[in-house]
């Protein structure tokens, strides 16, 4: 076994609007299948012996933007999906956690995300976090205004990655689907010594045997985290 730290692992699960227009359908379409791939590299996560946390990148502060119908969708679609995994995150014990700004969410998708939370909060094998209404650059903002509002005049490294909205270890390795190489707004804070692996598979197509092979890849890395 390899001695490469791979507890956090971290994916932009990108393509799934070119992934339906390749097939003629409505990019909604991807969406659906999209939330259907995100079981089996759960439970992949979950039965991986290093693997603690998995964060997907589900919906960005930016991506508002989008149609209204597609937006819209996105909401119901996340509100079946989590009704739809409970089960899965009890068999193979999964934590669920949510981070971003959910406050913009509706009072009845809420309740579903802090429900979905409580009833895992036991599950010790993975933690599965969805970044939902989350930016960066926002999660940044708010921790250090929290600590301004606790008193604090002068903020240490430290103080911000202890108060991220939820504090999990930094992210050893991230995978963004589809071809594009950009960040859009992930994790700024816990990327700073992270790995990087872009894959063109769109993320509809993303299966566990395609992240068994990438994480072969990762473990042949030298992370010298600023040393030799
Ligand atoms: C990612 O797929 C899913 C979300 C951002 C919600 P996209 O919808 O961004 O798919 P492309 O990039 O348009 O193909
Ligand atoms: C990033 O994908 C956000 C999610 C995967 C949720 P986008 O498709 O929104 O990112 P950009 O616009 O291509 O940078
Ligand atoms: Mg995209």
């Amino acid at each position: 076994m390899n001695s490469l730290p791979l507890k956090h692992l971290a994916i932009i699960m990108d393509g799934n609007g070119r992934w339906a227009k390749e097939r003629g359908l409505k990019r909604v379409k991807g969406h659906e299948k999209g939330a259907e791939m995100i079981r089996g590299i759960t439970t992949y996560c979950a039965t991986h012996e290093t693997i603690e946390t998995v964060t997907f990148y589900a919906f960005s502060t930016e991506n508002w933007k989008r149609p209204k119908m597609e937006v819209e969708f996105l909401m119901k679609l996340l509100d079946r999906y989590l009704q739809n995994e409970l089960d899965t995150y009890q068999e193979h014990g999964v934590r669920f956690q949510a981070i971003g700004n959910l406050s913009q969410f509706s009072t009845a998708l809420q309740k579903r995300i802090k429900k979905t939370e409580e009833l895992t909060r036991n599950n010790t094998k993975l933690t599965q976090v969805l970044a939902l209404n989350y930016g960066g650059r926002a999660e940044i903002t708010d921790t250090v205004n929290r600590l301004i509002k606790e008193g604090k005049t002068e903020i240490t490294e430290e103080d911000i990655s202890s108060h991220l909205q939820t504090p999990y270890s930094d992210i050893d390795f991230l995978i963004r689907t589809s071809g594009e190489e950009r960040i859009s707004n992930f994790l700024l804070w816990q990327i700073s010594y992270a790995e990087f692996y872009f894959t063109p598979t769109l993320w509809p197509d993303f299966t566990p045997d395609e992240l068994d092979t990438i994480l072969t890849d990762y473990k042949q890395r030298a992370r010298r985290f600023g040393g030799v």
